[in-house]
């Protein structure tokens, strides 16, 4: 029998017995109230609001400038929509790397005005520290390893990490001190396949992986790439699971039409 049972809410605890079961952990980006209605429904089992919000919903050109009051805002109607799946809020850049102190009080403020179920911060040795605080406080922390787009003007882009020895070596070091450290789950984004199986094999916890190969526990994509709704936007990890880019646009196109030629509303679209 599956280990994810419908109509019961998605557990910390569940997603590691998924791990031990070979049950693979599907999980996507979700920013509003409207699609995770959608996602929860088809049963996804776990929803990031990702501080890709920073990119998708805002058009920023990094992750960087998002703010905590902009995470709980997005946050509150995803938690309003999730009846099953588990939410974990991306702590944004700033939130946690000044101090273990203010990391604390972010994850803690971040969880009880957005109602999200966990946490999740990039980085592995330097934010050790603000990890353990965090976990010994009660707060579910999701790390996340290899392309950690806050850093991307310290790695100098998006390119893949992870393929020399050395970082390699570093980051299979990482993912087990997160894992010791307690963190329920890590993502491993952009990184060679074989080194995320390594990582996978090293952990206890689950590894969700984005543009990691498919050795992984499970897979995260943030939502609007895979349904093609960025439509610029194709690396090689993605897959367009839909067009939704094309439909809207056609739609949208059909529509400037009948309000034009008048033909909408007709009389059955009247009172
Ligand atoms: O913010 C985000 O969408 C993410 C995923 C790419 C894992 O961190």
């Amino acid at each position: 029998m599956s280990v994810h049972v419908q109509n019961s809410r998605m557990t910390t605890t569940r997603l590691r017995k998924m791990k031990q079961a070979g049950e693979k952990i599907a999980m996507l980006t979700s920013y509003d109230f409207t699609l995770t209605t959608l996602l929860d429904e088809a049963g996804i089992d776990m929803i990031l609001v990702g501080d890709s919000a920073s990119n998708i919903v805002c058009g920023n050109a990094y992750t960087l400038p998002i703010t905590v009051d902009e995470m709980i805002f997005l946050a509150r109607g995803v938690v309003r929509a999730a009846k099953h799946c588990l939410v974990v809020l991306d702590m944004p850049f700033g939130s946690y790397q000044v101090s273990e102190e203010d990391a604390v009080r972010n994850a803690i403020r971040m969880m009880k005005e957005s109602g999200a179920d966990a946490v999740k911060l990039e980085g592995g040795e330097e934010i050790l520290p603000a990890i353990r605080h965090m976990v010994q406080a009660g707060v579910p922390v999701m790390g996340h390893l290899g392309l950690t787009p806050q850093s991307v003007n310290q790695l100098g882009g998006y390119g893949l990490r992870g393929k020399e020895d050395a970082e390699a070596d570093k980051l299979i070091h990482d993912a087990k001190l997160l894992d010791e450290a307690g963190c329920f789950a890590i993502v491993l984004e952009k990184i060679p396949a074989a080194l995320a199986e390594r990582v996978t094999k090293a952990v206890s916890c689950p590894t969700i992986g984005i543009g990691a190969g498919n050795m992984t526990d499970g897979q995260v994509l943030v939502l609007h790439d895979m349904l093609g709704l960025n439509m610029g936007f194709k690396p090689k990890f993605l897959r367009h699971f839909a067009q939704l880019g094309e439909a809207v646009k056609g739609a949208v196109g059909e529509y400037i039409e009948a309000v034009k030629q008048s033909t909408f509303p007709n009389q059955e679209e009247a009172y």
